[in-house]
C-alpha cells in the first residue's frame, strides 16, 4: 500500500495592528468588503505564531489555539482552510497550532494576526505562490483587519469595489517614523461582543452616513500628516477618529458600549498629561483596553504616569512592526 502523503510543515509569525482610521461596517458581508478604507500600524513584539501541516492521514482539521482544542473558532478556521484548499485543488485536512503572546479578545485584534499568519502558513504549506495583494485579499475573507497584517509598517486597506481590488498595502515602511504604542491592559476579561457582530449593526447609527461622507477626506488627511511626521496633528486626528468610531458604536442598535469605567479614566488621564506638556494620544478598538501613541522621547514619562494607576493590569510597549516572517519550514 502506498505511503500516505504529508506536506511540509510551515510556521509563520504575524503581528496584529491598531487602526488609526478604523474599518467599521461591511459593504459585502460574505466577501468582507468594507464600507470604507482604513489605515493602521503593525505592532512589533506582539505576535501570533501559527504552524500548519496538511496531511492525507488526517480525517478532520485539528485546530489548537493557545494550547487548547479550539471550539468556537473552529468553523471560521476550517472555512478559511477550505478557501485555500480550493485554490490548491486539494482535500487534505490540516493540523493548525496557534499561539498568541498577548491577551486575546480584549481589543488587541488577535484575529488580525491570527488569520494573517494562517493565510501565509497554509498557502506556503500547499506550495501556492501568491503575491502580497493576493495574500491580503485571501486573508480579508477570513477577517477584515487580517488583510492589513500580511503587510508591514503603516498600512492602508483600499476599500475597493470588488473582492479583487479590496486589499492592503504598505504606505510607509516600519522605520519611517518611530511611533510608540503603549498598550494598556486594564482587564484581561474577554469582550462579550465580537467585531463581526458589530459590523452588521454599524448602519443603524444615525451618524454612519455622515461618517461615510467624510471618511475618504480623513484618510487622505491622515496620510499627508504622517508624510510630514506632524505628531500633534496626527494625535488630534487619531483621537477624533477614535471618538467618532465609538460614537457610531454607542448609537448603534443595539448600542455597543465597549468601554469600562477605567477606559474613560485612562483617556482623561492622557488628556491631562497633554495639558501638562506630555504629548500622547489615545485610540481604542472594539474592546476596553487602550492604545496610547507617543514619541520615544515621551515614552518613559508616559509609562511612569500610567504605572501609578491602580487599575492598570499590564503595559505592553510596541512600535511599528514589519511583515510576517516564516520561522520554520520542516520539509519532512
Ligand atoms: O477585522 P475585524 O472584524 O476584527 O474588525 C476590526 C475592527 C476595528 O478593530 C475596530 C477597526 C480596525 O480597522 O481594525
Amino acid at each position: 500500500m502506498p505511503n500516505k502523503i504529508t506536506l511540509p510543515k510551515i510556521t509563520v509569525q504575524a503581528s496584529p495592528d491598531v487602526a488609526f482610521i478604523k474599518y467599521w461596517g461591511k459593504k459585502n458581508e460574505i466577501e468582507r468588503i468594507p464600507e470604507n478604507g482604513s489605515i493602521s500600524m503593525i505592532l512589533s513584539g506582539l505576535h501570533t505564531t501559527t504552524t500548519v501541516e496538511f496531511s492525507e492521514k488526517l480525517s478532520n482539521d485539528k485546530i489548537i489555539i493557545n494550547g487548547k482544542t479550539a471550539d468556537k473558532e473552529t468553523k471560521r478556521v476550517t472555512e478559511h482552510l477550505d478557501r485555500i484548499r480550493n485554490l490548491a485543488r486539494v482535500t487534505f485536512k490540516a493540523r493548525v497550532v496557534s499561539e498568541n503572546n498577548f491577551p486575546e479578545s480584549t481589543g488587541l485584534s488577535s484575529s488580525s494576526s491570527g488569520f494573517a499568519a494562517l493565510t501565509i502558513a497554509a498557502t506556503l504549506a500547499l506550495a501556492l505562490d501568491l503575491s502580497e495583494p493576493e495574500l491580503s485579499i485571501l486573508a480579508r475573507q477570513a477577517s477584515g483587519s487580517a488583510c492589513r497584517c500580511v503587510c508591514g509598517g503603516i498600512v492602508e486597506w483600499i476599500r475597493g469595489e470588488t473582492s479583487s481590488n479590496s486589499y492592503a498595502q504598505t504606505i510607509f515602511p516600519a522605520d519611517y517614523w518611530d511611533l510608540r504604542d503603549i498598550v494598556v491592559v486594564i482587564n484581561s476579561e474577554k469582550k462579550k461582543i465580537s467585531s463581526t457582530a458589530g459590523h452588521i449593526t454599524a448602519r443603524s447609527s444615525i451618524f454612519f452616513e455622515t461618517r461615510q461622507k467624510n471618511i475618504q477626506d480623513k484618510i487622505e488627511k491622515m496620510k499627508k500628516i504622517i508624510a510630514k511626521k506632524d505628531f500633534a496633528s496626527f494625535g488630534e486626528l487619531l483621537e477624533n477618529e477614535c471618538l467618532e468610531f465609538h460614537s457610531i458604536l454607542f448609537t448603534s442598535q443595539p448600542p455597543l458600549i465597549m468601554w469600562q469605567a477605567e477606559t474613560l479614566a485612562l483617556f482623561k488621564e492622557v488628556m491631562d498629561m497633554r495639558n501638562n506638556g506630555l504629548p500622547a494620544y489615545v485610540t481604542i478598538n472594539t474592546g476596553h483596553n487602550v492604545h496610547i501613541i507617543t514619541l520615544p522621547k515621551y515614552q518613559k514619562d508616559v509609562m511612569e504616569k500610567i504605572k501609578e494607576l491602580n487599575f492598570v493590569k499590564k503595559i505592553l510597549l510596541t512600535k511599528i512592526g514589519g511583515k510576517p516572517v516564516i520561522l520554520d519550514e520542516h520539509l519532512f
